[in-house]
């Protein structure tokens, strides 16, 4: 590992930067506000390859590494987090398993359209009854003799799934073995059998959709089984695997956003004569946050490039990116509720970003696998116990 970017890497994190303080910045109070879905932003990404940056040029993606992804991903999540959730989704959540694991025709078919922002993508594995004990799912798709499968069943707090096209779905299709009964699906949400519930109200990351989704006899062919039957859920790890590097680097995003605004107030802001950034108090607050922000990019980018490496050589990456994105999700709220603390009552005021930041970085906490669940996987593979 080095620590000197590409020329590359430099490019795609000033595409990234540039659309973030031209488009996305001027309207992120607004999104928040209304929890309006900021499709022309997406839009716009996608036409700069943002929507799949690690996704060959042949399927219209840009073709960059992970480390790319990473730094674009933290330009976009400083500016607005929302709009990084959905980028995160479209691109480690719906096109990464596609790529290793789709077809040619899948590849053409999916991966092209969500890659260059024409559609948005979602990735289905959450329901009512299992969050974090994913192997717990209901949602079924029972065989045909065609080859086809019919699925029944609910899938809840699909991010995108107010506005998805198409869906990364994963049901059992033989409960009786587990983990192994799994199976992985390509879903057009414009064929007959899909429903989308209301969109839910959120704490944070107001204008990322979210909502629960239903089928009911809803037919897949036997060529949008994605993978092998039985093997979904290797293929769901594996992506989060991705996806939590992606997280991390929302988090990322929203750490740097406060502790810039932070160090600017520090200065400005006087209280008994002098500025509050001279008071030791302050100042250890100030040497803290650095440490951890510091400290999550690092791990990121550790994780990134262990992708990369794995993408080459094989193996897993799984260790890497639950500690990046613990780390990260830890530190951007921490680093955000001492924003706020230092900004005083402006700090609780809607009048600054600061309360957002605070607002959208627990979320970073919980989904693509809680806290408990990233400390689970790290002592697991630490220890090699159950
Ligand atoms: N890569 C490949 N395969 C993996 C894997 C990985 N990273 N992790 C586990 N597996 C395999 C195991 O090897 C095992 O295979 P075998 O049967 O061949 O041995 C199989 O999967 C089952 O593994 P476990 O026994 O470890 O499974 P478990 O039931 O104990 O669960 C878990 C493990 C880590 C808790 C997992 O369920 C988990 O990650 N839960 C959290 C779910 C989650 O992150 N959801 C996110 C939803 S998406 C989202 O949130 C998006 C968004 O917000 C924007
Ligand atoms: P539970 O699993 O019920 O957990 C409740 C509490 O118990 C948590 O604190 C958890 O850490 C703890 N816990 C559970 N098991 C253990 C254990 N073994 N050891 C210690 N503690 C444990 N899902 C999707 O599939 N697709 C999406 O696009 C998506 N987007 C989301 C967007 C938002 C805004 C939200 C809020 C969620 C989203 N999710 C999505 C779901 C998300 O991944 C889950 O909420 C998350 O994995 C936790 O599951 P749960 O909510 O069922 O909590």
């Amino acid at each position: 590992m080095h620590f000197q970017y590409t020329e590359e890497q430099l490019m795609i994190q000033d595409v990234a930067r540039r659309i973030a303080a031209e488009k996305i910045a001027p309207s992120a109070e607004h999104h928040d506000q209304t929890g309006e879905f900021p499709l022309e932003n997406i839009r716009i990404l996608g036409e700069n390859g943002l929507m799949g940056i690690e996704v060959p040029a042949e399927y219209g993606g840009a073709g960059m590494d992970p480390i790319s992804y990473v730094l674009a991903m933290v330009e976009v999540a400083k500016a607005d987090a929302a709009h990084s959730t959905i980028m995160s989704v479209n691109n480690s959540l719906f096109c990464n398993g596609i790529l290793k694991f789709g077809s040619e025709a899948q590849k053409q078919k999916y991966v092209r359209a969500i890659a260059e922002g024409k559609e948005i993508g979602a990735f289905a594995l959450t329901e009512p009854q299992s969050g974090s004990d994913a192997t717990a799912m209901r949602c079924k798709a029972v065989k045909q003799d065609d080859g086809s499968f019919i699925i029944n069943g609910k899938k809840s707090w699909i991010t995108s799934g107010p506005v998805a096209r198409y869906i990364v779905l994963f049901a059992m299709t033989d409960a009786s073995k587990g983990a192994r009964g799994i199976t992985a699906f390509m879903i057009d949400t414009s064929k007959p059998g899909f429903h989308r519930g209301k969109t839910e109200p959120k704490l944070g990351i107001r204008a990322s959709a979210t909502c629960e989704i239903e089928f009911t006899d809803y037919r897949v062919e036997a060529e949008d089984v994605l993978g092998q039957e039985g093997e979904g859920f290797k293929i769901a790890m594996g992506v989060l695997d991705a996806g939590r590097i992606g997280i991390a680097s929302q988090a990322i995003g929203i750490s740097m956003a406060a502790y810039e605004a932070t160090l600017d107030y520090v200065k400005e802001r006087k209280a008994f004569g002098a500025p509050i950034g001279s008071f030791q108090m302050t100042q250890a607050k100030i040497a803290d946050m650095k440490c951890k922000l510091d400290a999550s990019l690092l791990l990121t980018l550790r994780a990134a490039w262990a992708k990369g490496e794995t993408e080459k050589n094989g193996g897993r990456f799984s260790t890497e990116a639950a500690v990046a994105k613990l780390t990260a999700s830890e530190a951007a709220m921490w680093i955000s509720h001492q924003a706020v603390q230092i900004h005083g009552g402006m700090g609780y005021s809607k009048e600054m970003p600061l309360e957002r930041y605070f607002r959208d970085a627990k979320i970073t906490e919980i989904y693509e696998g809680t806290s408990e669940i990233q400390r689970l996987v790290i002592a697991r593979n630490e220890t090699g116990l159950r």
